[in-house]
């Protein structure tokens, strides 16, 4: 879809739709909103009045200007209560507002089967606002909303929506606007990306594939791509990685994507660098550990940490981020059969320690604690991970937030306010010592499970065994990778949760402080 910003009044455009936003419960209008309901004799108070539109997040109505403004229709689009909009304090819940109402808009243009619509940046009359946010949100709203998977439908619903404009009318905003609808873009793209690999069947995205999509991303994004195959990860020693992957005929990929600064930092500073892991299981039959039918439903998405660190990739490369970029990423399935991992089995890590396996289904934490073992020797600053870990995760804290563990709270309050501005919220959980004693082992260094009670935790101490001093971050997208439902930027199935975030975080990226 096409994004457009032209300077011009709202007023005077001449497009199919034309976009205003509106307060929940504000019967008094004011500003252009008011010059507009002026010179249609009172149609929009007159909607208020009835009652027909209140201006409830996410409502929707249309009035027609009859002939009175160039447009054929005006959308109205309510953003809620101006009490509960945030104040520029609070920037992600009104962000997130202001993504939900464009969402909405665009659903409504949607079905009406018109070709484009121009909207102002919204809202109007509010201080404190941000232009570049705003648009950045406003953008992010109409293509996340726009999202659609049909791949495998042979008879394919026709698009009619080509595009969108951005209308301001003052001269001075306009380059903030461009830029923040230059970046919407590239942030909704490489979530759209994501929910695109994770809603691919397993039986397409395999390992190989997604290595294939991987390399494609590298040579459109110019990023170095590495494919090691089995036996480089053998010769690497990742055991842990080959085990997961030993019961399919499907042979394990290690992506490594890089992305390299080539521009200068002020004062000949060299760019940190960032590695940034992903768990890249294409299915997670559970392994020996069968899963049943319906919990497997799901699991053709248990790689949607991977397609977010290889979609993040893309997107920083071409925002042009002043960092170095590591992305690794794990990938294989996880299958019951004759060669498959076993329970009971003990297996060397890649960092030399040795894990003993008690359930085959807690496969992401074997893999990954292989991958950040290895991310070590790219000598970097920090490491992140992101992974559809455990199903604990959601029990803690639902389909709403996912969960943020890590070694270094700057960090951590880095990632949750990157959250909030992201509208992909994270939630601290601990990982306290006393959690460690849950997975001691018998017979090896440590054990891959260690009961049900706080497994999310549980299984983010297990990778804090395998990262090292340097900070570290991780976060449990189990909750959230897939929804059941459909909201109004946010389709049914893969939800690409976390390629925004971790660009958020990424893009507000000032160094490392010191351990507190
Ligand atoms: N991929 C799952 C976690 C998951 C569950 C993701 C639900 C998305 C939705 C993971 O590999 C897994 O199976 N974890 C087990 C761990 C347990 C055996 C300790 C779980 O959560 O049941
Ligand atoms: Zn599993
Ligand atoms: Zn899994």
């Amino acid at each position: 879809m096409k994004v457009k910003v032209k300077k011009g009044r709202i007023d005077r455009v001449k497009d199919q739709a034309i976009i205003l936003s509106h307060f929940e419960d504000e019967k008094r209008l004011s500003g252009l909103v008011k010059a507009i309901d002026d010179r249609l004799s009172g149609m929009i108070s007159r909607l208020l009045r009835n009652k027909d539109f209140a201006g409830r997040l996410g409502e929707t109505a249309i009035v027609y200007p009859q002939g009175k403004f160039p447009t054929p229709r005006i959308i109205l689009a309510g953003l809620g209560k101006r009490e509960e909009f945030g104040s520029p304090g609070q920037v992600g819940i009104y962000l997130d507002r202001i993504r939900q109402a464009s969402a909405s808009a665009c659903r409504k243009a949607k079905e009406l089967r018109i070709k484009s619509f121009s909207s102002a940046v919204f809202p109007a009359n509010q201080k404190g606002i941000n232009p570049v946010e705003v648009s950045q949100a406003m953008v992010e709203g109409i293509l996340l909303s726009h999202y659609q998977m049909d791949r495998y439908k042979t008879k394919k619903e026709k698009q009619s929506l080509e595009g969108f404009t951005i209308v301001e009318e003052n001269a001075d905003r306009i380059v903030a606007i461009e830029n923040g609808a230059a970046s919407g873009e590239v942030f909704a793209q490489a979530t759209n990306l994501a929910r695109d690999l994770a809603n691919h069947p397993a039986n397409f995205l395999t390992p190989t594939r997604l290595s294939l999509e991987a390399k494609k991303l590298a040579r459109e994004n110019d990023l170095r791509c590495k494919i090691l195959s089995l036996p480089q990860i053998r010769k690497l020693k990742m055991d842990l990685f080959t085990a997961v992957s030993s019961g399919s005929s499907q042979p394990p990929k290690l992506i490594v994507l890089e992305y390299r600064f080539a521009g200068r930092l002020p004062g000949q500073k060299k760019p940190d660098t960032l590695a940034l892991v992903g768990k890249g299981i294409t299915f997670d039959a559970g392994g020996l550990s069968l899963k049943t039918t319906e919990l497997m439903q799901e699991m053709k998405t248990d790689m949607t940490g991977g397609a977010v660190v290889m979609s993040v990739l893309a997107a920083s490369a071409k925002l042009r981020l002043p960092l170095n970029l590591i992305g690794i990423i794990p990938a294989a399935e996880n299958l019951p059969s004759g060669s498959a991992l076993k329970i009971g089995d003990i297996i060397t890590s890649h960092s030399g320690k040795t894990v003993e396996i008690l359930n085959t289904d807690a496969e992401g934490r074997l893999i990954l604690a292989d991958a950040l073992s290895y991310a070590k020797s790219f000598k970097p600053d920090a490491v992140l991970d992101i992974a559809t870990l455990t199903g604990a995760i959601k029990i803690a804290l639902g389909t709403i937030c996912a969960g943020v563990f890590g070694n270094h709270d700057d960090l951590k309050v880095k990632m949750i306010q990157a959250g909030q501005k992201a509208g992909e919220r994270v939630w601290e959980l601990p990982l306290w010592d006393d959690y460690q004693e849950f997975i001691r082992s018998d017979l090896a260094d440590i054990r891959n499970v260690g009961g049900k009670p706080g497994g999310a935790i549980i299984a983010a101490r297990f990778l804090k065994n395998f990262v090292g001093d340097h900070p570290w971050v991780h976060v449990d997208i189990a909750g959230v990778d897939f929804s059941e439902k459909e909201r109004p930027y946010v389709p049914k199935g893969a939800t690409g949760f976390g390629a925004r975030l971790l660009l958020h975080f990424l893009r507000k990226w000032d160094g490392v402080l010191p351990k507190r």
